[in-house]
């Protein structure tokens, strides 16, 4: 198990570059599609993307594995809201990843008998509660981190001071509205580990909320956000500073 945990998270980097281009394949064509002079490359693009797509399903068998190693140190953690959030997060990985494993299985040919879009539809749901509870554990640490700086001195001084020095904003809006997101806007500046972290499950909630059907966007949303998420992934895999802990 230790062997196949090390290769897969090695592998880990070389899965986000495929899964940027894959989305980069769905926005080129998606913003070509109506373009009558581009339909062979539209077509090259189609047949990579597809071979992108069934390249990573085999990249991912390994990670089921991994979930669960994550499942194990997720139980570990003291404070009792990330434990849950955390541990509920990679359960529902480790199943997404065995939904999908099953339909590379299926592609293949190795077992037929599965109901191919019934599994698919599996694996969806496990990755939108993966990501319904990765997005409670990111404003349930913003929550505590506004607390916190809300509860500093200096900070206050400051907010008081913007505060009094954006008349134009004060008239308008409402001053507790402009305060709190003032302080919001502060947090996440000086937290950009939580702040990015939050920007990409937003980004990827749209992919199985598409598929679902329950918030249907054009192809071309979900490429750009698949994209957006992907390439914040590489950023945090190059920098592990922005990678938000635990
Ligand atoms: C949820 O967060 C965990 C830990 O940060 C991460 O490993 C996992 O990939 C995230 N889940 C999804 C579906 O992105």
């Amino acid at each position: 198990m230790d062997a196949v945990v090390k290769f897969t998270s090695q592998s880990q980097g070389r899965d986000r570059i495929f899964r940027a281009t894959q989305y980069a394949c769905a926005l080129s064509i998606y913003l070509l599609r109506n373009n009558p002079e581009r339909k062979d490359l539209v077509n090259k693009l189609k047949s990579l993307e597809t071979n992108i797509s069934a390249g990573r399903k085999l990249l991912r068998l390994g990670n089921t594995a991994n979930s669960i190693v994550a499942v194990k140190q997720a139980m570990r953690l003291s404070d009792r809201v990330l434990r849950l959030c955390i541990t509920a997060a990679n359960i529902n990985r480790a199943l997404y990843f065995i939904c999908d494993n099953l339909l590379w299985a299926r592609n293949v040919g190795l077992i037929l008998s599965i109901d191919k879009e019934r599994w698919s539809i599996n694996a969806s749901r496990c990755y939108l509660y993966s990501l319904v509870m990765n997005l409670t554990r990111d404003l349930y640490v913003i929550l505590q981190l506004m607390l916190q700086k809300g509860r500093d001195n200096h900070f206050k001084q400051k907010m008081n001071q913007h505060l009094s020095e954006s008349p134009e904003v004060a008239e308008v809006t409402i001053p507790e509205l402009d305060a709190f997101v003032f302080l919001l806007l502060e947090t996440l500046r000086s937290e950009p580990t939580v702040a990015l972290d939050t920007v990409k499950n937003i980004c990827d909630l749209f992919i199985p909320l598409d598929k679902l059907g329950i918030y249907k966007s054009s192809a071309g949303l979900v490429g750009f956000c698949g994209l957006v998420s992907s390439l914040i992934g590489i950023l945090t895999l190059a920098r592990p500073t922005l990678r938000i802990k635990p």
